[in-house]
């Protein structure tokens, strides 16, 4: 029996948001949106009060390779979950090229590296069709190891992740995850970094109180100002997300990508939001916040999560490629291989920008009551997504049910 293992830790950093400009034509539109949301419904279900870090792109990318090597229902459950069974066969490599391609900015407003990596058992032979295809579509690099050494294989790959997403992710995976049935691994990483194209003031940061849902406190670090965004309240029209929530979308530098923010009042748990997020809702706040000037309080925040996909995919209906039967015949003409493991890891941190500088100590205190502007007051839990503003590629989704206390004397910060 062989395993292919298939990793697809994704990396994040990330700083700010986009804008909006709508450029025309020849802009690949991501159809992965439902999948990315009912993949957020799942690990929200299984995930209790933790917070919620995932990249939606990555995912379907990873699954993208997977799918090159495909056949049958090994294929046919990946088109169908995923989003792609509207398209001609094999028109979704095409478009997963296109829609990373779209991330590549050219005037470097930010960064984003898309690292993709087969790592092969030394003897096994792969179809030479299917390689050019990875390379083709994924620009994926193969390299060949020795699985049976396991250790060094892990070290080998987690070196190879570390350099490409800026050491913020390690360790990625251990000697336990090979063994000298694994042929295979997959690794896909993503990394991005991106500027406020409104800065925070480091200046204006202050330590304030974030209410947690179980209605406990933590101290958090938040940041605040007045300036241009795009802004919404929106409602389900019945109580059950605790009627009016507010939609806030920041722009990052060069306003193709951004960070929408989506926050129930004060005293609605997160919980009761999260059940009517769906694809057409994420559209629907898309084309209906509303630029002007809104006061945002956000705290700084890193969530990291690493992700046992096997189950999760599982859950969503791709179940073939983890069992004996899978049909992974156009990778290889070596029989029984199947995924053995897929991993997601990803890392976001937000801050002011650069977080340099001074932060402001002692607590202030904040009026409601002198509001000229519509206020956003992060200071209970929120959903987020960062996603491209032209094609609605979702980079990364989640929430923050406790963010964590940065440290401003930390030195990770002062390279952002
Ligand atoms: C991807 O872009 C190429 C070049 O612009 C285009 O020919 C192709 O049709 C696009 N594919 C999809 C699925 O949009
Ligand atoms: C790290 O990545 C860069 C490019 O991303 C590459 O040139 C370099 O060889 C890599 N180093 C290692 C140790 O993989």
């Amino acid at each position: 029996m062989l395993i292919l293992d298939v990793l697809s830790p994704l990396l994040l950093l990330s700083i700010l948001l986009p804008g909006y400009g709508c450029r025309a034509a020849d802009i690949p539109e991501d159809t992965t949106s439902e999948f990315s949301v009912r993949l957020y419904q799942r690990l929200q279900a299984a995930g209790g009060q933790d917070n919620i870090i995932f990249s939606p792109l990555s995912v379907a990318v990873a699954l993208g390779m997977v799918e090159l090597g495909a056949r049958g229902a090994s294929l046919e459950e990946i088109r169908q979950a995923v989003g792609f069974s509207h398209l001609l066969p094999g028109v979704e490599f095409s478009l997963l090229q296109n829609l990373t391609a779209a991330l590549l900015d050219d005037d470097s407003h930010y960064v984003i590296r898309f690292a993709n990596s087969l790592f092969l058992q030394e003897d096994v032979t792969f179809n030479p069709e299917f390689l050019h295809l990875m390379k083709k579509y994924f620009r994926a690099d193969v390299e060949t190891v020795d699985f049976s050494e396991s250790s060094a294989v892990a070290e080998q790959i987690n070196k190879w992740v570390e350099n490409h997403t800026d050491s913020k992710i390690r360790a990625l995976l251990s000697a336990d995850d090979f063994s000298s049935v694994t042929r295979l691994t997959l690794v896909n990483a993503v990394y991005f970094r991106g500027s406020w194209k409104n800065q925070f003031r480091p200046e204006n940061t202050r330590t304030f109180s974030f209410s947690r849902d179980d209605g406990s406190e933590v101290q958090t670090l938040m940041m605040y100002q007045q300036g241009d965004f795009y802004y919404g309240e929106f409602s389900d029209g019945s109580q059950e997300a605790g009627g009016v929530y507010q939609v806030l979308e920041m722009p990052y530098e060069g306003e193709d990508m951004s960070m929408m923010i989506v926050l129930p009042r004060q005293e609605v748990p997160l919980a009761s939001l999260e059940p009517i997020i769906k694809a057409p809702l994420l559209e629907e706040w898309a084309n209906n916040v509303k630029r002007q000037k809104v006061e945002v309080y956000l705290p700084r925040f890193k969530v990291e999560q690493k992700i046992d996909l096997k189950d999760t995919l599982q859950e969503l209906g791709i179940k073939n490629i983890f069992t004996n039967n899978a049909d992974l015949s156009a990778m290889t003409d070596v029989e029984d291989l199947y995924i053995g493991k897929a991993v997601q890891k990803a890392y976001l941190e937000v801050t002011e920008e650069g977080a340099e500088g001074a932060v402001g100590s002692g607590m202030i205190a904040l009026t409601r009551t002198l509001v000229l502007y519509p206020q956003v007051m992060a200071d209970h839990p929120f959903f987020f997504i960062i996603r491209n503003r032209r094609t609605g590629s979702i980079l990364f989704m989640g929430r923050v049910m406790t963010p964590e206390i940065i440290d401003p004397n930390d030195h990770a910060f002062d390279s952002m």
